[in-house]
């Protein structure tokens, strides 16, 4: 037997028991001739002691231990002379009467401690390494705990997990596909699942009215922080429900899932805000709801004072950033800067100081008299002490956009943006289409499988651009904190309605056939009416976690560029595998 007990289990109430651990040297250090060592396992660290008066042989084995030595030792657990309350087996060490020295380690490229000295491009290198240390070891237990939470909640509710493949077909959920050829089809192609979505919606046809996988999807798209090529989704689709049902269900499961991985209690029911209040107000379909400072549009007001900038706007919206009026000029100038980055777009930035004494200070005072700026501060529900920030443009919702980036800014810099914190709700009543300047076509807000309202399917089937812009879908998105942790919608189960969307969406009848001919024909055999979701579970974990980052709450992340580092991927295959798959490489032409 390796071990009796684990490095993080033995406790005062052990005493004269003798044991065997077996772990990783974490440190070691010589005391007036006796020899101490933290030994480490997943569990946590126990203490061992080789007295001064050991055999010679012992006394030389444990001076020669290095870090990350894997060691097995035999020992008597004893009382410690100066105990240490920061430590669950601070009561106790061991004292030894045998090491065996299980596999040496050369030193490693960086200390494994909490606070490690490496840089995050050698932990990555080394994630092996990097993975023994506590955050690490942490956060991926959470992820555990929360899997377990879920599957212990949806089987409750008759959900059955089925798997479903990753060598399949395009499925559009708004990013690239990453593609694998087939040997045994030249020239043809698989696509790995961006989602589940399609089959999902077979296994439905199919009968299995309550699916859920915790399941890795796959996307081609511009990485970030909350964004990995390949994350897992928990991926739910239900049969005969409407929205209501869908709601509820994912809400009682996040619900269950506060309460028995956080403690946390959330609202019952939680708050449910339309697309179009989430873009007014805070000019995201993400909205933080944690703090106020809310978007409010003060183009009537604002017009007319002979300020070219203004009066030439489609939309002018503001903020009042809450006791802020103290803001240097640097502090506004920087600010300014701040908005003007090619990620913001701004152009420029309006300021409006509600200072403490009454009076009005602002970058506009050339044309706004005091009444004109305390009806502006009255609109924007500025209070003495505020800072009003202005931003205008032709295009509302870019102008929305903007400010919205810069609500969440200042949320940042004033520290309204507690990750402690929990502020959860549905966005709902999403617009089915998205009208894209510059191809002239529209494209799905969600993805071509979302329905129409049923009240509004008449202007689904209008040809009028308008018409088309006003069709709301079933459509919902879970968002806490200022992320979108999930998102779902009620289906399309009727084959000419899903014909007509691809119609819609510019596809054209040979290509919807093509692409998605399967599931329009699997809709002619009696396609029950669902809905469902994904949830994000990578995001879910982090954010539970306290972290906005997913990449610790997976075990082998991608980084920035796409790369996995610690085993160089991806890298050139050799001659003979591209010519199996008959693929030649063009290489930077
Ligand atoms: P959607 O595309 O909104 O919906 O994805 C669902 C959730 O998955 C998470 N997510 C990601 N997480 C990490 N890295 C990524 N690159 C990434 N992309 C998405 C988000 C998101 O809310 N099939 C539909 C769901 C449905 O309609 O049932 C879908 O995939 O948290």
């Amino acid at each position: 037997m390796y071990r009796t007990h684990t490095c993080g289990e033995l406790r005062i109430t052990d005493k004269g028991r003798k044991v065997t651990l077996a772990g990783w040297v974490q440190k070691s250090r010589k005391l007036g001739g006796m020899t101490f060592i933290d030994l480490r396992d997943r569990y946590g660290i126990t203490q061992l002691v080789v007295e001064a008066d050991a055999p010679q042989e012992l006394v030389d084995t444990a001076t020669s231990l290095g870090r990350e030595f894997v060691i097995q030792v035999e020992g008597e657990v004893v009382e410690r002379q100066s105990k240490n309350p920061k430590m669950d087996t601070g009561d106790i060490e061991i004292k030894v009467d045998a090491i065996r020295i299980l596999n040496k380690s050369v030193t490693p490229p960086f200390t494994i401690e909490d606070e490690s000295d490496g840089g995050e491009d050698i932990r990555a290198k080394y994630r092996y390494l990097d993975l023994r240390r506590n955050p690490l070891k942490n956060a991926l237990t959470l992820r555990h705990r929360i899997a377990h939470e879920v599957r212990n909640y949806l089987d409750d509710k008759c959900f059955l997990e089925i798997e479903t493949p990753y060598l399949i077909k395009s499925t559009p959920e708004g990013a690239r596909d990453f593609v694998v050829p087939s040997r045994m089809n030249p020239g043809q192609f698989y696509a790995l699942p961006q989602s589940p979505q399609t089959f999902k919606q077979l296994l439905m046809v199919a009968g299995y009215d309550r699916y859920f996988q915790i399941v890795r999807c796959f996307r081609d798209e511009d990485l970030r922080a909350d964004r990995q090529p390949e994350f897992t989704q928990i991926d739910c689709e239900m049969s005969f429900v409407e929205q209501e049902d869908v709601l509820n269900t994912f809400e009682g499961m996040m619900r269950t899932l506060f309460h028995n991985v956080l403690g946390v209690e959330i609202p019952n029911p939680l708050p449910r805000m339309s697309w179009y209040d989430a873009m007014d107000h805070y000019g995201s379909d993400k909205p933080d709801v944690r703090f106020g400072m809310t978007i409010h549009e003060i183009t009537e007001t604002a017009k007319g004072k002979g300020f070219g900038v203004l009066d030439g706007a489609a939309y002018i919206g503001a903020i009042a950033v809450p006791s802020a009026a103290d803001y240097t000029r640097k502090q506004i100038d920087e600010l300014t800067e701040w908005v003007k980055r090619p990620q913001v777009g701004a152009k420029g930035l309006i300021y409006i100081k509600v200072n403490t004494d009454g009076t009005f200070k602002s970058s506009i005072d050339k044309f706004y008299a005091p009444e004109d700026l305390a009806k502006i501060a009255a609109v924007t529900e500025a209070k003495s002490g505020d800072l009003i920030l202005v931003l205008s443009g032709d295009n509302k919702r870019k102008v929305q956009n903007m400010l919205g980036v810069l609500r969440i800014e200042m949320g940042n810099r004033l520290g309204l943006r507690d990750p402690k914190v929990f502020a959860p709700l549905w966005i709902v009543d999403f617009p089915l289409l998205e009208w894209d300047d510059e191809t002239q076509r529209f494209y799905a807000m969600h993805h071509p499988f979302t329905a129409p309202k049923p009240e509004h399917e008449k202007w689904f089937y209008s040809n009028a651009k308008e018409d088309l812009e006003r069709v709301c879908a079933n459509a919902y998105d879970f968002v806490l904190n200022g992320t979108e942790l999930g998102g779902g919608s009620i289906r399309i189960h009727n084959a000419d309605m899903q014909k007509r969307m691809f119609e819609v969406l510019g596809i054209g009848p040979e290509e919807a056939e093509y692409k998605f001919g399967f599931i329009i024909n699997a809709f002619k055999f009696g396609a029950p009416p669902h809905g469902g979701l994904a949830f994000g579970f990578d995001r879910v974990c982090a954010l539970f976690g306290g972290q906005d980052t997913i990449r610790d709450y997976i075990a082998f992340p991608k980084n920035n560029q796409g790369r996995d580092v610690m085993i160089d991927s991806p890298s050139e295959i050799d001659q003979v595998q591209l010519d199996e798959l008959q693929i030649d490489v063009r290489k930077n032409g």
